[in-house]
């Protein structure tokens, strides 16, 4: 197990399932503070335990919490929301961008500051959907795949300034999320162990389950992971705004 002693980490989403198995695998390994953002009170028995009304779609509270957090180690973009759904109402894609992609861009833009100035870590928790979509949540999948791409872009933009940017690439877990879904599920626990060994190890994509386990060497080994490398290496335009070159 490796050893978060000292470090300060803050989970969206922290109140049930993945995001409050983050917090106790943080507080087991030593974490000198962890930020649980929720969006109803939570109390935690642990005294290292500080709750942060958050939600990640309120720009307002956002602010807050990180004027409240000066000093941050790891940000876990956990929050997230899936519904059933057929692609035939705009206002339910709205909902799944706004949580799973604005969210995730929202608190990583508030954040970095701080991030920047421990050289600390971004953990984007995504989902396998984001490499193929369930015909049974098109809108959630959907998310998934636009917060992958904005992980990558994240990663390519923030390395100059020290700070790692990880993809988690979740597979069926034993959550509320999942409670409909009829296939084996890891546990919440194990996934959020895997998720720090990960981030430890300096693994861009974490794939912290058995199911997502199985993708995991033929994704790094892809063609797409190669143009993901070599893009990064290409570096930003030098005038945001300006036309980029066509590909
Ligand atoms: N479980 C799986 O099989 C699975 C698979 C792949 C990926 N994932 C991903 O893993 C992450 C955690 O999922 P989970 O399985 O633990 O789901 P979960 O049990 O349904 O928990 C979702 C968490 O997100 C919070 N949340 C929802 N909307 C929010 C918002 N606008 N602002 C802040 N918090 C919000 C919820 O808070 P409330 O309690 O207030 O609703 C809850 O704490 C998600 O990003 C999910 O997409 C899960």
């Amino acid at each position: 197990m490796t050893d978060l002693t000292g470090k300060n980490i803050l989970v969206t989403g922290a109140n049930r399932g993945i995001g409050r198995a983050l917090v106790e695998e943080a507080l087991r390994r030593g974490a000198a503070r962890v930020y649980a953002g929720t969006r109803a009170p939570f109390a935690h028995p642990d005294a290292r335990v500080t709750n942060l009304i958050l939600d990640v779609t309120d720009a307002a509270q956002t602010q807050k919490a990180a004027q409240t957090i000066t000093s941050l180690d790891i940000l876990v973009n956990n929050a997230g929301a899936a519904l059933y759904d057929a692609l035939d109402d705009p206002a339910v894609l709205e909902h799944h961008l706004a949580v799973n992609l604005y969210g995730t861009h929202r608190m990583t833009q508030a954040f970095l500051p701080q991030l920047v100035s421990s050289s600390g870590a971004v953990v984007n928790n995504l989902s396998v959907t984001a490499f193929a979509p369930l015909p049974m949540i098109p809108a959630y999948s959907i998310s998934k795949a636009a917060a992958f791409s904005l992980t990558q872009s994240q990663r390519a933009l923030l390395a100059g300034q020290g700070v790692r940017v990880h993809a988690v690439f979740i597979g069926p877990t034993d959550t509320d999320m999942s409670r409909d879904f009829d296939a084996p599920k890891a546990a919440p626990e194990s996934v959020a162990s895997a998720i720090f060994d990960g981030v430890a190890n300096h693994e861009e994509d974490i794939f912290p389950d058995p199911m997502s386990q199985t993708m995991a060497a033929g994704w790094r080994s892809s063609p797409a992971k190669a143009l993901e490398r070599e893009y990064a290496g290409v570096g930003s335009q030098p005038e945001p705004g300006t036309a980029p070159t066509p590909v």
